[in-house]
C-alpha cells in the first residue's frame, strides 16, 4: 500500500458570527467544517461528495492553506502544514494546488492564457527561469489537449470545457504531487463533464498525482475516485472504498444520495426505491445534538439525540480497521442493497425527537 501523503485529523473551521457594527459581537459561528478526518494516500483519488454548503470548499482551502483552520492538522508527508509560515509554508504549497470550480469566472478575463498558465511562476520563478516559461507552457497546453498555438488568446475564446483544461494546465504547472478539485466539472455540460475526468486520470497516471476530488453528487465520483468520503453539515458521515460506498452504504445518509443516482439499468430502476430526506439540512449555526443528521433520518432514536455517533467502523461488521475501511458515523450502520435500504415513507421533521 502506498505510503500517506496527506493525513488531515480533527480539522475544524469555525467562522465567527458577530452582531454590531461599531462593537462587534460574537454571537455564534458558522461551523463550516467540524472534525473531519481522512488519509490521502500517493496516486490515490479521494473523491469527496456531500450537498451545497456542508463544508467541501472549506476543507480545499484549508488543504491548499487559503483558509487556516481553526484547530487540527494536516499533515503533507509527515509534516504538519498548518504550522508553517515563511519559506517552508511556500515550498510545501508549491506541491498542493487547486483545481477551481468554475472555469468561468476563475480566469482573469484580461490576462492571456500563456500568462494565466504562466503565473504560478511569478512566485515560484526556480521551476521555470524567464527564458524558459513559453516553451513550458506551451508543453502544459499540449498535455492537457490544447493547441500550443492558442497560447496569445484570451478566456473568452475558449469553450467551458476548454476552459477547464486551461485551469488544470495552472495546476500543474509547478509540478504539484497533490491536486485539490474543488467541483472541477460542476459548471460544464454533461457532455463535456466525462472528457475532463478522462484527462484528469490520464494526468493522474502521467505525472503520478494524488486527488482529492470534490463533488455535488456521487455518480461524478465514481469512475475517478479509489475511495469515497461523503459529508454532511461538516463532517465526514461515512467514508471507504469506492466499490462499498456504492454497493454497500452503511450510512442512512449515503444511501439516500445514492437513491438519487441515476441507473442505466431500467429493471433495477424499477426495483428500487427512491429515498426522500425529511426538511431541509440544519443551519451550520445551528448544528443538532448528538448525531448531527438525526433529524432528518427515518432510524433517529433517543441514542442519536444525545450521543454523536463517531466515524468508525460499525462493530457488528466483521472487517478490518486501518485506514482503508469502510468507516460509517451511525449507531445504526447497516449494510443494505441500496434498492432495499429505503424505508418507503418520509419521516416529517416533528417526528423525530
Ligand atoms: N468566509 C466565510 N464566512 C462565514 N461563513 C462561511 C465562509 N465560507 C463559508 N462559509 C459557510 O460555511 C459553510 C460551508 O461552506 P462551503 O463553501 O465549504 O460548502 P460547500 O460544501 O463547498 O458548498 P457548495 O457545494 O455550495 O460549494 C456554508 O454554510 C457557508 O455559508
Ligand atoms: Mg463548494
Amino acid at each position: 500500500m502506498a505510503e500517506p501523503i496527506l493525513e488531515v485529523s480533527g480539522l475544524y473551521k469555525h467562522y465567527p458570527l458577530t452582531q454590531g457594527v461599531l462593537f462587534k459581537k460574537q454571537v455564534g459561528a458558522v461551523k463550516a467544517v467540524d472534525g473531519v478526518d481522512f488519509t490521502l494516500r500517493r496516486g490515490e483519488t479521494l473523491g469527496i461528495v456531500g450537498e451545497s454548503g456542508c463544508g467541501k470548499s472549506t476543507v480545499a482551502k484549508m488543504l491548499v492553506n487559503l483558509e487556516r483552520p481553526t484547530a487540527g492538522s494536516i499533515k503533507y508527508k509527515g509534516e504538519d502544514i498548518t504550522k508553517l509560515s515563511g519559506r517552508a509554508l511556500k515550498a510545501v504549497r508549491r506541491n498542493i494546488q487547486m483545481v477551481f470550480q468554475d472555469p468561468y469566472t476563475s480566469l482573469n478575463p484580461r490576462m492571456t492564457v500563456g500568462d494565466i498558465i504562466g503565473e504560478p511562476y511569478d512566485i515560484h520563478p526556480e521551476v521555470a527561469p524567464k527564458g524558459d516559461r513559453r516553451r513550458k507552457v506551451r508543453d502544459l497546453l499540449d498535455v492537457v489537449g490544447l493547441n500550443p498555438e492558442y497560447i496569445n488568446r484570451y478566456p473568452h475564446q475558449f469553450s467551458g470545457g476548454q476552459r477547464q483544461r486551461i485551469g488544470i494546465a495552472r495546476g500543474l504547472a509547478l509540478r504539484p504531487e497533490v491536486i485539490v478539485a474543488d467541483e472541477p466539472v460542476s459548471a460544464l455540460d454533461v457532455s463535456v463533464q466525462a472528457q475532463v475526468i478522462n484527462l484528469m486520470d490520464r494526468l493522474q497516471n502521467e505525472f503520478k498525482l494524488s486527488y482529492v476530488f470534490i463533488a455535488h453528487d456521487l455518480s461524478i465520483v465514481r469512475h475517478i475516485s479509489d475511495r469515497v468520503g461523503v459529508m454532511y453539515l461538516g463532517r465526514i458521515v461515512e467514508i471507504g472504498k469506492d466499490a462499498e460506498i456504492y454497493d454497500h452504504p452503511t450510512h442512512p445518509y449515503t444511501q439516500a444520495l445514492l437513491s438519487a443516482v441515476p441507473v442505466p439499468d431500467p429493471e433495477a430502476r424499477e426495483h428500487r426505491e427512491r429515498i426522500i430526506l425529511a426538511g431541509d439540512v440544519p443551519s451550520p449555526t445551528n448544528v443538532p445534538s448528538g448525531c448531527r443528521f438525526r433529524t432528518r433520518c427515518w432510524k433517529a432514536q433517543e441514542r442519536c439525540v444525545l450521543e454523536a455517533p463517531p466515524l468508525t467502523v460499525p462493530s457488528h461488521f466483521a472487517q478490518a480497521s486501518g485506514p482503508e475501511a469502510h468507516a460509517s458515523a451511525c449507531h445504526f450502520a447497516e449494510a443494505v442493497p441500496i434498492s432495499r435500504s429505503a424505508p418507503g415513507q418520509v419521516v416529517p421533521p416533528e417526528a423525530v425527537p
